[in-house]
This record gives structure tokens, sequence and C-alpha cells, in this order.
């Protein structure tokens, strides 16, 4: 039995939430800031909900010491960001811009005065646009030395005050949508030429690893992969391989590079097989399996995980009320020779609830991704996502209760202390979201936050700031160190 005040977290357990730049900054164009691709790809018309964009999204930037004072008032001992690549070489491999060091230098300073541990994202997605424009972004070998030198000027900036670093959010996610579904810049639609990028990313994570590790040998750092198991629909043996083949294609396709420099065989086959893949040399696999350029830790973002069924039988037929408003799984349903058809086939979880957007809410998904990916890499696991997009309302008297929030959290993180209790290090946990933000493509009704942004879609109103019911909840789930997890104490 555990003793009163005993919780399954550490007690340097790093309680946090995220954010990332493109997300709540807005000062688009200010202080010698360059454009993204996202400044770029959000004024394609039709691209983004009620054409929204991050011009001025929560407006961290101006505001970001309203929202560090709210961060304390929380207790927060840790708080995710990304830096904006274009701040600070706004061209993306030229000048540096000193107001842009400023900026992050100033955040990570308030930060520090409160005791908020700072954890820095090197690249939340938003990639310079000069740089797409010069060498064709991530589909070219030039911009991993635009990366290493934008690297090198924010280690050699903050590495004095920063320990946890994350190199990629979501590589997965940002070159599936950006090159192969044109849902996010750079609007490509072409799966060659995504796993072609994929594979420079990659290259670049690593180097960037080897250059920390020189350069901060005091720090931490590691990619934050968006992690999703899948589960075979029954236990037809032929489903057990199918959703077998779907964690190799997308979550070990990753995952195995980052920890071992080594690509799964049986996906290489496949994309050889379909004609797609890219250029693997001798040289790019002795970058990747440097042992300087493996992570210290794997950052996880959990949302859900998926649920297949062996290939070859039409969905249509044996699925019919198969519905979903995901871009990502609608698109894969849609192709028809690809790596998924000859694999598998995604299905719907008939145990699981689904949020407002069709996502399915799968708790104990956390605790299996926890375990299995400790299992086979043996690092430590920073959980820097894991949240609720909802509708949120405020009352007559400006309260927000947002008890659905809370409820998501409370059944994610007990699933968090399972996974402690059977030893998977975990470090800390980062709800998505601290503030409300921009979500990419659903703009800013889909909300994350603890704090509420006075804002829609349309107007821009006065951005007030309004604690939710889960700010205070989540205060004191803090201050306990979790034991408001305990059964009986909600
Ligand atoms: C993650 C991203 O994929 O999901 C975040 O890292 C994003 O940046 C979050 O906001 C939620 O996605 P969405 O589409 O609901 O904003």
């Amino acid at each position: 039995m555990k003793q009163t005040n005993e919780t399954d977290f550490p007690n340097n357990f790093l309680w946090g939430a995220a954010s990332a730049a493109y997300q709540i900054e807005g000062a688009s164009q200010e202080d010698g800031k360059g454009a993204s691709i996202w400044d770029t790809f959000t004024k394609i018309p039709g691209k983004t909900k009620n054409h929204t964009d991050g011009t001025v999204a929560v407006d961290h930037y101006h505001r970001f010491s309203e929202d560090i004072q709210l961060m304390a008032k929380m207790k927060l001992k840790a708080y995710r960001f990304s830096i904006a690549w274009s701040r600070i070489i706004p061209d993306g491999d030229g000048e540096i811009n000193q107001a842009g060091l400023d900026f992050y230098g100033k955040l990570i300073d308030e930060l520090l005065e409160q005791k908020i541990e700072p954890i820095v994202t090197l690249y939340h997605w938003d990639l310079p646009q000069a740089l797409q424009d010069k060498y064709n972004g991530w589909e070219s070998r030039q911009v991993i030395a635009a990366f290493k030198k934008y690297a090198r000027t924010v280690f050699e900036a903050f590495g004095d005050r920063v320990t946890y670093w994350v190199t990629f959010n979501e590589q997965n996610v940002f070159t599936a949508m950006g090159y192969r579904w044109a849902s996010h810049p750079p609007n490509i639609s072409n799966i060659k030429r995504m796993y072609q990028a994929n594979h420079i990313v990659n290259l670049a994570n690593a180097e960037v690893i080897t250059l920390f590790h020189e350069l901060v040998p005091n720090g931490l750092i590691g990619p934050s992969f968006g992690y999703g198991e899948v589960v075979p629909e029954t236990c037809h043996p032929k489903d057990v391989l199918a959703a077998m083949d779907a964690n190799l294609l997308n979550n070990e396709w990753w995952l195995q590079v980052y920890c071992r420099g080594s690509y799964p065989k049986r996906i290489v086959d496949v994309l050889t097989q379909l004609g797609v893949m890219f250029d693997l040399t001798d040289d790019d696999q002795q970058i990747l399996e440097n042992p300087a350029a493996h992570p210290d830790y794997l950052g996880l973002n959990y949302y859900h995980g998926g649920t297949v069924r062996r290939p070859n039988q039409k969905r249509a037929q044996i699925d019919k009320n198969f519905e979903t408003t995901d871009p990502y799984l609608m698109a894969a349903d849609n192709q028809k020779e690809t790596p998924e058809s000859l694999l598998f086939q995604s299905v719907t979880n008939p145990y699981l609830e689904k949020t407002e957007w069709g996502w399915e809410i799968d708790p104990v998904g956390l605790q299996v991704a926890l375990r299995r990916v400790y299992d086979k890499y043996q690092l430590p696991i920073f959980i820097t996502e894991n949240g609720l997009g909802a509708l949120d309302h405020v009352t007559e008297t400006g309260e927000i209760d947002d008890s659905y929030r809370i409820h998501f959290f409370i059944n994610h993180l007990r699933e968090v202390a399972a996974a402690i209790q059977t030893g998977v290090p975990v470090i800390g946990y980062c709800a998505w979201s601290f503030t409300d933000l921009l979500s990419w493509l659903n703009g800013y009704e889909k909300r994350y936050g603890f704090v509420y942004i006075d804002r829609t879609d349309t107007d821009k109103k006065n951005l007030k700031r309004l604690p939710k019911k889960s700010f205070y909840w989540y205060k004191k789930l803090i201050e306990t160190n979790g034991e408001l997890l305990q059964e009986g104490s909600e």
C-alpha cells in the first residue's frame, strides 16, 4: 500500500505544458523576422479553416511576461516552446538577427527566474521560406548545413541555461502532411519526394545531435515523435502481422533510425518494390550510425494510436460505418498502391470514444506506447505533448468549466503512473497546451489550453487570458506531485 503523499511520480518529475512558435507568437513580421513556409502556406485559399493564420496568433510575442506570470501562478515546473528559425536567421542561412536571439533570451531568463525548466524545440514545422525558395526545402541536402548553423547559434546562445532540447517535432507528421498529402507546406503530394525529404531530415537530426553533444555536453537532446501504437482488429494471425507491419511503417521507421541509425528492412523492401526508395549512401549510413548522433531521451507526443486489419479486402464492403474527418486517414484510405495498401487497412476501433474532431481517445494506449518504446529502446521518455482539442464555452461570469479536459488528463496520467510503476523512466509530462493557440488546420476554436484566449477565427477581440477550471486542477496536481490522480481524489 502507498503511504499518504506517496505518488508514482519521482520528486523531480517535470509537470509541464507546451506550445509552438507559429501557433502562439504572432508578430510574424516584427523585429527582423523572416517569413516561414507557414506564413506563405496559410495565404493559399482553402488550406486552413476560415483562412486562419499565425500573423497575430495569441500575441505571445508581446505578452510572454504575462503568460509566464500565469505559468508561475500555476506552479508549472516545465514549459516547452519552439524557436522560430526565421526569427534567428531570417533568410535561413545568412545573417543572424540579434533581436530574435534577444526575444528567446528574455523568455528563457524569465522562465528560469520562476523556476520553470525551459524545454526548447528547434523545429516545430516553420522552415524559413527563403530555404524553400533557394534550395527546395527539406528535399535538398543544403538545408542540413543551414539547420546546423541555426542550431549552433542557439546552442551557443542558450546552451548554458537550457538543459532539455528537442530537435524535430513530429517528423512523421510534417513530412507526410507536407510532402505526401499537400495539407501542410510545402504543399506537395508525392510519396517518393516525401521519403526523400524525410531521409534528409533524418540526416539533419543526426548531425545536429552530434553537434549538440560537442557543444552542450551537460544537456540532453532528442526528437519529439508522434507515437501511436497500432493494434490488430482481431486475433486473426494475419491481422496481427498487419499490425506489426503498420507499427514498422508508422513508428519504427523513425524510431529505429533515431536510436540505432538503421531503417527497418521490411519497409525498405516495400518502398523499393513501389519504386519510391530514396538515395541512401554509405556516408549517410555512417552519419546515422554514429553513436554521438543518437538521442539522450525520446520525446513522445501522444494523441491516439490506430487499428488495422490485413490488406486485400475492400474496406467499404466490410466496414460501412467507417467514418473519419482526419485528413491523414482520409487520404490514406483513398490511395491505391501505397505502402499501406500492401501492408494493412486502417479501421475504426469500436471500443474507443472520439473527440469532436474524430480523434480516438485511448488513455491505455499511452501506457502501451510508453512501455513499448522503453522496452525497445531503453531510453528515458519525456511526454512532450498530450491533450484534448475541444470547443470551450465562457459563462456570463467569465468561467470556463472544461471538466471533460480534466477527465482526459486524469485518465491519461493514471496510465503514465502505471507505466512508471512497471519501470519506465518518464522525465516529465507536457500537456498540450498552456494557452489556447492556433490549430494548424482547424483555427482557433479547437482549443487545447489551460488558459482560454479571447479570440475567434475571424475576430481577434482583446486576446484576454482567462484560466479555465483545468488550470486550477493542474496547479493542485502539480502541488501534490500527482497525488490527485489516486482513486477517489477527483
Ligand atoms: C501535434 C502538433 O501534432 O498536434 C501540435 O505537434 C498540434 O503542433 C497538435 O497543435 C494538435 O493538432 P491540431 O491539429 O488539433 O492542432
